[in-house]
């Protein structure tokens, strides 16, 4: 044991106070919750705007001229101003409400994707993508005639710049890639690719997913086309994620969903479109959901987004070592300074199911399986690894528990070291 549980960039023991779910124990044990990079835990503060609102104000919003559908509509469109506000948006009007990053990047290919690519253009992935930001993408090109080009990646699973140059040309049309890989933890330049992208006329989407919550992301800086990220995965409730887009951009696309409050006038020959960024957002929204993305935000600011990159990056150095201290235990992806808090590995010739099977039996929360990116463990030969991802309650004494599962799983397979 490590003996220290904080790292120094956040008092991680004030923190865990504020996360009701570390209150309990799993088959006898502390909670040791490595898994945010699928979904994070959520602190009291979201829990409590979101009972407030469904007990104080709630109604739905846009819509009643009365006192609760003001308040509840106030809760929601706060939140845009708050979310606009953590990536640095030139406007709210930029950030639509979808229900999750798949959903805001299946809103781009179908509007954005359908009226502008054809027969001929180029779509540009990278083999670090998950599968959210791979399917739409094949569904579009399948039904355009258009091609998917692919970024390779070294095989500690950094992208290979030097293909880019090869494959950037004015046939590609849009460049998506993940900012930071859900498997390697791979930080990729992204501003870099944006320029690039960009120098041969390319719109581009940054799958934001893991990034958002983990790292400050200025989209002015990047100069995106679009970035999309879920709330869930930052402290946020789940059934609420974020498409933000060039407004120019978002102006010119066609509607995605169609119905209700995405409407300005309706009549039985034609309809027309309310502005942004509703256009986008059909039908009755998350309205408690987006009150809880609110708090959500509100707490990552107040820790503050640096902070938490600092502490993902010393708890990732501090797993790295440790874990490499395991005989037969092979981590994918590059080294602790290039990466974001995720570690997948292989251990032995221990099946990562099993791994976490008995991981749960210490109170030891991984992920195991392909972690929605198939083509990316094919890259690597390897059908599942086993994945621990860190979030601001993590300690390295979470650390110390996942390795001492993990020796304790060696020896009860008759593996010991
Ligand atoms: N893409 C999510 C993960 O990495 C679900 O677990």
């Amino acid at each position: 044991m490590n003996g220290c549980t904080e790292t120094s960039a956040l008092n991680t023991e004030r923190i865990r106070a504020d996360f009701p779910i570390f209150s309990r124990r799993v088959r006898g044990n502390p909670l040791t919750f490595l898994d945010s990079a699928a979904s994070t835990q959520k602190p009291t503060s979201v829990l409590e705007t979101m009972d407030r609102v469904y007990r104080w104000c709630y109604a739905n919003v846009h819509r009643g001229i009365y006192c609760l559908s003001e308040e509840a509509t106030c809760c929601y469109e706060d939140t845009r101003e708050k979310v606009a506000d953590l990536i640095n948006a030139d406007a709210r009007e930029e950030i639509i409400f979808t229900r999750n990053t798949t959903e805001s990047i299946n809103l781009v290919a179908y509007s954005w994707g359908r009226a502008n690519i054809h027969a001929g253009d180029r779509i540009l992935l990278t083999e670090l993508e998950h599968h959210s930001n791979i399917v739409p993408w094949q569904l579009l090109a399948r039904e355009r005639g258009a091609e998917l080009v692919v970024l390779g990646i070294t095989d500690d699973c950094m992208l290979d710049l030097e293909q880019l140059d090869e494959l950037l040309d004015e046939r590609v049309r849009l460049v998506a890639f993940t900012m930071m890989s859900n498997v390697a933890g791979t930080i990729v330049p992204a501003k870099e690719i944006i320029r690039r992208a960009h120098d041969v006329g390319a719109v581009v989407l940054v799958d934001g997913a893991q990034a958002v919550p983990h790292l400050p992301v200025d989209v002015q800086e990047l100069q995106c086309d679009f970035l999309a990220f879920s709330g869930h995965k930052m402290c946020g409730p789940t059934g609420i994620g974020v498409l933000h887009g060039r407004r120019k951009l978002l102006e010119a696309m066609p509607p995605f969903l169609s119905g209700g409050d995405m409407i300005l006038r309706v009549s039985w020959d034609d309809t027309t479109w309310n502005d942004l960024p509703w256009k986008f957002e059909a039908g009755t929204p998350p309205i408690v959901e987006g009150a809880g993305l609110g708090a959500a935000v509100d707490y990552l600011k107040d820790i503050g987004m640096e902070a938490i990159a600092a502490h993902d990056r010393e708890l990732v150095s501090y797993a790295m070592e440790q874990l490499s201290d395991l005989p037969g235990l092979e981590i994918v992806g590059p080294p602790a300074h290039r990466r974001g808090g995720v570690v997948a590995f292989t251990f032995r010739d221990i099946h990562p199911h099993d791994l976490a099977y008995l991981m749960d039996l210490e109170g030891v929360a991984i992920r195991a399986g392909h972690h929605c990116a198939q083509p990316l463990h094919q890259r690597l030969g390897l059908t599942a690894t086993a994945r621990a991802s860190f979030y601001v309650y993590n300690t390295l004494e979470d650390v110390d528990r996942l390795v001492a599962a993990l020796e304790k799983a060696a020896t009860k397979l008759g593996r010991g070291a």
